[in-house]
C-alpha cells in the first residue's frame, strides 16, 4: 500500500503543473509503468449498475466488475448515477489499483441533464448557435455537478429519412447547419477551460453514416458513395474534431460492407490520419461483439482484434478487449503499438480533464444539490424551447390568439402529458416534470380553458428500452372530446408522438399521427374548424390532411422541462415564433428519403411526357421544405447584390431585409449556392450561410455574407477538397424555397 501512495504522490506532484504543460511526457512516463493487463484495462468500459442503454452481456455481473475496478482493469464507466456513488467508485479505482489511474465517468447527456432542453432536432430548428451552445453548457454544469466527466454527445449524424427514430437526436439533413451546430455543442459541453470542474468531454457520434440506415431501419446497412460520404456525412464530424472534441464514438452500422467499429479507413486513415485527430474513439454499446452478427468477425477474439486494429480505442460493454487483447498481443497477432496508441488517447482525455490532479473534483454533492434544476437553468430551457418552435401554417393570421374572452378547448393525448415533452434521451430527469400544454395555457388567466384527452394514444413503457403499446381500438373518449369542441371559439389539438416514440430503436414505417389521433382530429374538425394543431413529435410527420384543412399548425417537437410554457407564449404571441425546419417534411412516406439539396438529374422536368424524374401519383415537392418557418412578422427581401471580391474567388453577397409588420421579430436569413457545372455533380441548392436577424416593426437592415473557396468548393470522389471556377447561382431567403437569386461567374 505504501509504495502505491508514494507512486500516486509522484504522479500527482508531477501533474500539479500539468495544467500549463504538455501532458505527453506524463503520458509516456505512466505508459512505461503500465503492464499489458493495465493497458488493456484502460480500454475497457463498463456500464453502471442502474441503467442499461443497450443489451447487457451475460458476464457483466457486478462482483466481477468491482474486482476489475479494484485491479485497474476498468478505464471508464457509464451510467453511474450521483456524486456520492461516482466518488465511491472512483475511490475504489484510485486507492486500490496499483497505479491509481482515475476512471472516466460517462453518460448520455444529450439534451440537458436534470433540466431538460428541447430534443436536439428541435434545438436545430432554432438556428440559434448561441442558444444551442448555452443549452449544452447548462447540461454540462448539471452533469458535472453530479460527477460525470464525459457525455456521449453531440450526435452529428446527418439524415434524410424521418423513418429513422434517431433523427430526434441530430441536427437534421444539412451538413452546413449540422457542422455549425456540432461545433456549438462541443464548445458548450467542453467550455473554455477543460481543467475546470464543470466541463464535459464531448463525444462526436456515430462515426459514421449511421443516419443513412437503409429504409430508415435502425442499425441497418448504410451503403453510400464517396461523394455523399465526404460532402454530406463527414463535414460535421470534421468540424467537431477541429473544434477540439475530446472523443468520438463509432457506430453500429456497416458502411459499404465494413462495420464502422472495425473500419480502419474511417478511424485510422481519415480521423486519426488525414484529420490528425489525437482524441479517443469509444465503440458504441457492444458494437465490437456485433461484428460477429455482421458476418465480419468469426468470434469474440477476432472481433476484438478487428476493432483494436481498426482504431476503436475503448470497448463499451462488449467485454471483448478485457477477454482477448492481452492474449492477442502476447501471441504476436495484435501490434502492441495499437494498444499503446489507444491507451495514450485515453490517458490524454483524463489528463486534459484534470482527473490526475484531482480524481474527485467533479463529484461534489453540494454543487449537485445547488445546481440541478437551478432556476437559471429552467429559464435557459424556456428560452431555447421558444426559439425551437416552428410556425408551419398560419392562415389569415389565425395566431396569436387573443388572451382574454375566448372559450378554448384543449384536446388530445399530449395536452396534459408531462413526460413526453422530456423527449427520449433524458436519463437523469424524472417523469412527469415537464410543464404540459394545459399548464402553459392555464398560466394565462384571461381565457376559459377546458381539456379533454380524447384518446390515450400510447401506454407508457415499463422502461424506455421497451416498446410502446399504441391504442388502435379504444375510442371511448372521442365522443366527450367532440362534445367539448362544439361551441368553442378555438380548439387547440395537442397531437403527435409519445416522448419515447422516436429515438434509438424507434424506426417507423408510417409517419402519420400514431394510433387513433387522426380519427380524433377529423371528428373534432367535423364540429369545429377553428383548430390550432400543436404538433409534439421527434421527427417530421406526414400531416398532409392537417395542412389542407386546418388554419394553424405549430411544430413544437419535444421541448423539455418548460415545454408547455414555451408553447403558450407562442400561441398567445408573447414570443414571436422564429424557428425554421432543419429537416424536410414529406407529403407522404413514399417520398422518403426526401431532402432539399438534391441533384438535378438528367431529367429534372417537368415535361409533358412521363419521361422525367417524378412520381405519377404525387408531386416531388415536400409538404414543408428545409428552412421553412413562418413568423407573426412579415419579412421581405430586396436589393440582392452579388459581386466578386477583387483578385479572389470570393463572393460578397448583400441584401436588404425588411420587417413590414407591426410586430418585432427574428428572421433566419439563409444563403444558398448552386455550383452549376463541376467535375462531380453538385446539388441544385446548398446552404452556405445563415444569420438570425432581429428587426423591430418597420425596420430594414442590410445583411452581408462572404463566400470563399471553403464554401464554394466540394470533395471529389477521392475525398480531396477542391474548388472549380465556373457559374454559381446565389440564393437568399427565409427558406430553401423562394427568395432572391442571382448568378456570378468565377
Ligand atoms: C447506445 C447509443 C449511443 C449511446 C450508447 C451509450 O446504444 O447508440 O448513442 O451513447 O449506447 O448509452
Amino acid at each position: 500500500m505504501k509504495n502505491k501512495i508514494v507512486l500516486l504522490l509522484l504522479i500527482l506532484t508531477h501533474t500539479t503543473t500539468l495544467s500549463s504543460q504538455n501532458y505527453e511526457v506524463e503520458i509516456e512516463t505512466l505508459l512505461k509503468k503500465m503492464t499489458l493487463e493495465e493497458k488493456v484495462g484502460q480500454m475497457n468500459q463498463y456500464t453502471g449498475f442502474f441503467d442499461v442503454t443497450g443489451p447487457a452481456p451475460a458476464d457483466g455481473d457486478n462482483k466481477a466488475k468491482y474486482d476489475d475496478i479494484r485491479n485497474g482493469r476498468v478505464g471508464s464507466m457509464l451510467n453511474v448515477r450521483g456524486a456520492k456513488q461516482i466518488r465511491e467508485m472512483q475511490k475504489l479505482a484510485v486507492e486500490n489499483s496499483r497505479l491509481g489511474i482515475p476512471i472516466l465517468f460517462g453518460m448520455d447527456v444529450i439534451h440537458g441533464h436534470k433540466t431538460i432542453f428541447p430534443i436536439p432536432l428541435a434545438e436545430a430548428a432554432s438556428w440559434d448557435l448561441e442558444a444551442i451552445e448555452k443549452a449544452a453548457r447548462v447540461a454540462a454544469i448539471e452533469a458535472t455537478a453530479e460527477g460525470i466527466h464525459w457525455t456521449f454527445a453531440p450526435m452529428v449524424d446527418i439524415s434524410r429519412d424521418a423513418r429513422w427514430g434517431r433523427v430526434m437526436e441530430g441536427a437534421g439533413e444539412d451538413p452546413f447547419l449540422g457542422s455549425k451546430i456540432a461545433v456549438a455543442r462541443v464548445k458548450g459541453f467542453q467550455g473554455d477551460d477543460l481543467t475546470a470542474s464543470n466541463t464535459l468531454a464531448a463525444c462526436v457520434k456515430h462515426f459514421a453514416a449511421y443516419g443513412f440506415a437503409e429504409s430508415g431501419k435502425d442499425y441497418n446497412t448504410a451503403d453510400i458513395g464517396s461523394s455523399t460520404l465526404h460532402n454530406v456525412v463527414l463535414p460535421p464530424f470534421k468540424a467537431a474534431a477541429e473544434a477540439g472534441a475530446l472523443t468520438f464514438m463509432n457506430s453500429f452500422n456497416e458502411l459499404n460492407g465494413i462495420p464502422a467499429t472495425g473500419d480502419k479507413y474511417l478511424q485510422r486513415d481519415i480521423l486519426k490520419g488525414e484529420w490528425g485527430y489525437d482524441g479517443m474513439v469509444v465503440s458504441d454499446w457492444g458494437s465490437i461483439t456485433e461484428m460477429i452478427a455482421h458476418g465480419y468477425a468469426e468470434d469474440g477474439k477476432h472481433a476484438a482484434f478487428l476493432a483494436a486494429d481498426a482504431g476503436s480505442d475503448m470497448d463499451m460493454e462488449s467485454h471483448l478487449y478485457k477477454l482477448h487483447l492481452k492474449e492477442l498481443v502476447e501471441a504476436g497477432e495484435l501490434d502492441i503499438a495499437h494498444i499503446d496508441d489507444a491507451v495514450r488517447r485515453i490517458l490524454r482525455v483524463k489528463f486534459k480533464l484534470g482527473l490526475f490532479e484531482d480524481p474527485y473534483k467533479y463529484s461534489d454533492e453540494l454543487r449537485e444539490k445547488n445546481l440541478l434544476l437551478h432556476p437559471d437553468h429552467m429559464n435557459a430551457a424556456l428560452d431555447v424551447a421558444k426559439k425551437s418552435i416552428v410556425l408551419l401554417k398560419n392562415e389569415n393570421n389565425f395566431l396569436p390568439l387573443a388572451k382574454t374572452g375566448k372559450k378554448i378547448a384543449l384536446i388530445g393525448p399530449l395536452g396534459d402529458d408531462k413526460t413526453s415533452p422530456l423527449g427520449n434521451w433524458r436519463l437523469a430527469s424524472d417523469d412527469g416534470t415537464a410543464s404540459s400544454v394545459l399548464e402553459g395555457l392555464q398560466s394565462y388567466a384571461g381565457n376559459s380553458i377546458q381539456f379533454s384527452k380524447g384518446i390515450n394514444f400510447a401506454s407508457d413503457p415499463i422502461h424506455f428500452v421497451h416498446e410502446l403499446k399504441i391504442n388502435t381500438e379504444d375510442r371511448t373518449g372521442i365522443t366527450e372530446a367532440v362534445e367539448l369542441a362544439k361551441g368553442m371559439d378555438v380548439v387547440i389539438m395537442a397531437l403527435g408522438e409519445h416522448g419515447v416514440q422516436s429515438g434509438e430503436g424507434r424506426s417507423r414505417a408510417h409517419l402519420g399521427l400514431p394510433g387513433l389521433q387522426q380519427e380524433l382530429l377529423e371528428a373534432v374538425y367535423a364540429v369545429n374548424k377553428n383548430i390550432v394543431l400543436v404538433l409534439m413529435n421527434g421527427r417530421p410527420l406526414t400531416i398532409d390532411w392537417a395542412d389542407k384543412n386546418l388554419p394553424a399548425i405549430v411544430e413544437t417537437w419535444h421541448l423539455g422541462s418548460k415545454s408547455g410554457n414555451a408553447i403558450a407564449q407562442v400561441i398567445y404571441g408573447d414570443y414571436n415564433p422564429s424557428g425554421k425546419l432543419p429537416m424536410t417534411f414529406p407529403k407522404t412516406i413514399g417520398q422518403v428519403p426526401i431532402y432539399y439539396n438534391t441533384k438535378n438529374t438528367g431529367r429534372p422536368g417537368p415535361i409533358d411526357l412521363v419521361f422525367w424524374s417524378h412520381y405519377i401519383d404525387e408531386t416531388n415537392a415536400p409538404l414543408y421544405p428545409f428552412g421553412h418557418g413562418l413568423s407573426y412578422s412579415d419579412f421581405s427581401y430586396s436589393e440582392l447584390n452579388v459581386a466578386r471580391l477583387a483578385m479572389s474567388n470570393s463572393i460578397s453577397v448583400k441584401l436588404l431585409l425588411t420587417n413590414n409588420s407591426k410586430v418585432d421579430g427574428n428572421e433566419v436569413v439563409q444563403l444558398y449556392i448552386r455550383d452549376r457545372v463541376a467535375s462531380v455533380t453538385r446539388p441544385i441548392k446548398e446552404l452556405k450561410g445563415f444569420e438570425k436577424v432581429f428587426l423591430k416593426a418597420g425596420e430594414t437592415k442590410q445583411i452581408q455574407f462572404t463566400l470563399t473557396e471553403s464554401e464554394l468548393g466540394f470533395y471529389n470522389n477521392q475525398g480531396k477538397f477542391i474548388f472549380e471556377k465556373g457559374d454559381f447561382d446565389i440564393m437568399v431567403g427565409g427558406s430553401s424555397v423562394g427568395g432572391l437569386a442571382d448568378t456570378i461567374k468565377l
